[in-house]
């Protein structure tokens, strides 16, 4: 056993990582007291709303954890400086954006705010405390981590008098959004990297509450940080890879559905991960890949660089291909034209727009001059302004968002699916066909619709992956 005993968790940042790691380790260890805390007061306040529709994120089953959880072991504040001082555990899970100025911009990590939280641990850490990365970080973060907190602790603890002490464990999640709750109650794996066994031991003791210890993998730092990296880099490379072969099909009369079916029976290549798409979007895989690339060239690998370059190209290149294709099948223009956009988040079951393909479709759509219907069940108008405000340089056209795909479908000469919402599947296309105009398109770049359910309707459907 280890000898630290751990009764009190202290995590910065209440975002789409931390809110729901909290939560699940709260639900499963109730003798833990368990802190999140983050700087922004309309984030915590919305954990906090009584109202659970209310919370900051959207992901199924995570409002009935919260109920059982929230004032019972679990707290969301914005006192930073009690709730690290009171943990014997800070896990760090701050947002890592991909740096917009300076050395790497375009590709490195911005660590600011890890820097900050380190400095605030150093800082207001009592006694000896253990140290979590939480956030996707470049490899050999947890170094650069290490070296604030001693060298901010040694001035500390001269001018207090008091010894501080800390133990820096790598613990990445690898929980997606949609899924996050399944997958942090029943995870592939846990990776915890360190060289502290005790502190290593004092992690594992917390997952041991519901994750069986043959699952439970330990390695050293370096390594826990670039599987995590490593991890995201495979997955997105599947998505590209189908996604190019999405385009092969089109080209030569084969379905990419067909063509993923043949390959991921091979359980060499197994099944996940190989739905063509309008692209892969998230806060991770984009910046993870980018952060990869400029690692490899600054470890003097430019060959390893260009080849995870190209997967993020590809995915921007599948983007433009949709867009480009929309504006060739209505005539050359969207100049004036009704377009209604069926889903806004990167994928199903989220309320997040990080990197979504939708933001620079529908920004390519409105600069060609369209008008844009958007629908999405969980996303917010405001995180739609905001979104599309940032990324269009020229937009000739309008935007609304409305409330029911009857309503976006109204007087459209095109439809474009960009997320694969339940609702999407099985609509009634003969209804919808009388609201749109003539002739109209359905552009489905996520597999939802049956070639037949559409038949009779006089709809032209164009389907990502299908060659005709
Ligand atoms: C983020 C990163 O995107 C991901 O790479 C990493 O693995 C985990 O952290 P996510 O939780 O999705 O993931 O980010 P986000 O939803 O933006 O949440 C981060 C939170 O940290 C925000 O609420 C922000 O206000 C907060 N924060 C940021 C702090 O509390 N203090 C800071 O100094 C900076
Ligand atoms: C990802 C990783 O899966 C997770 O392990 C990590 O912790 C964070 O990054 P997330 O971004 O939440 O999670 O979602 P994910 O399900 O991986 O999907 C990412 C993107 O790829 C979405 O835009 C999704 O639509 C797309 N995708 C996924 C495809 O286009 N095809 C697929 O077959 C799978």
């Amino acid at each position: 056993m280890s000898s630290i005993k751990i009764q009190k968790i202290c995590c910065i940042g209440a975002g789409y990582v931390g809110g729901p790691t909290m939560s699940v380790i709260a639900d499963k260890c109730p003798d833990l007291e368990v802190r999140v805390v983050d700087i922004n007061k309309d984030r915590i306040e919305a954990w906090n709303d009584s109202d659970l529709t209310k919370l900051p994120i959207f992901e199924p089953g995570l409002d009935r954890i919260i109920s059982r959880t929230r004032g019972r072991n679990l707290f969301f504040s914005l006192e930073m400086e009690k709730s690290i001082s009171d943990a014997d555990m800070v896990f760090i899970s701050v947002n890592t954006p991909t740096k917009t100025k300076g050395l790497g911009a375009g590709q490195a990590s911005d660590l600011s705010w890890v820097e900050a939280s380190a400095r605030q641990v150093a800082k207001y850490a009592k006694g000896h405390t253990i140290v979590i990365e939480k956030s996707t970080l470049p490899v050999r973060t947890a170094q650069a981590i290490k070296e604030i907190l001693k060298t901010t602790t040694n001035r500390e603890n001269q001018k207090n008098d008091i010894s501080k002490t800390f133990s820096v464990l790598s613990n990445p999640e690898f929980l997606a959004e949609g899924t996050a709750i399944n997958d942090l109650e029943k995870p592939d794996r846990v990776l915890i990297g360190g060289e502290d066994p005790e502190a290593v031991e004092a992690l594992v003791n917390i997952y041991l509450n519901w994750v069986p210890s043959e699952q439970i993998i330990c390695t050293n730092l370096w390594s826990s940080e670039l599987s995590k990296l490593a991890a995201n880099a495979f997955l997105a490379q599947r998505i590209s890879s189908i996604n190019s072969i999405s385009a092969f099909c089109e080209a030569t009369g084969a379905d990419v559905q067909e063509v993923a079916k043949a390959i991921g029976t091979d359980k060499r290549i197994g099944d996940q991960f190989l739905s063509a798409g309008p692209g892969f979007g998230g806060s991770c895989f984009k910046k993870d890949i980018l952060n990869l690339v400029y690692l490899s060239g600054y470890f003097g690998l430019p060959e390893v660089a260009n080849y995870w370059n190209q997967v993020v190209l590809l995915n921007t290149w599948q983007q433009d291909r949709i867009y480009k294709i929309v504006l060739e099948k209505l005539f050359g223009t969207v100049n004036g034209k009704n377009i209604a956009i069926l889903g806004f988040s990167f994928k199903a079951n989220t309320n997040d727009t990080r990197e979504s393909p939708a933001i620079r479709i529908s920004c390519d759509l409105l600069e060609e001059g369209a008008n844009l219907s958007i629908y999405d069940p969980k996303v917010s108008v405001e995180r739609v302004e905001e979104d599309l405000e940032k990324t269009s340089f020229n937009n000739q056209g309008t935007w609304k968002m409305v409330n029911s795909i009857p309503e976006a479908l109204k007087n459209v000469d095109a439809v474009l699916i960009i997320t694969a919402w339940d609702e999407f599947f099985g609509l009634d296309w003969n209804y919808l066909a009388s609201l749109m105009r003539s002739p109209a398109w359905v552009f489905d770049t996520r597999s939802v619709i049956n070639r037949q359910e559409i038949e009779n309707t006089g709809i032209n459907l164009w389907k990502l992956g299908e060659g005709s």
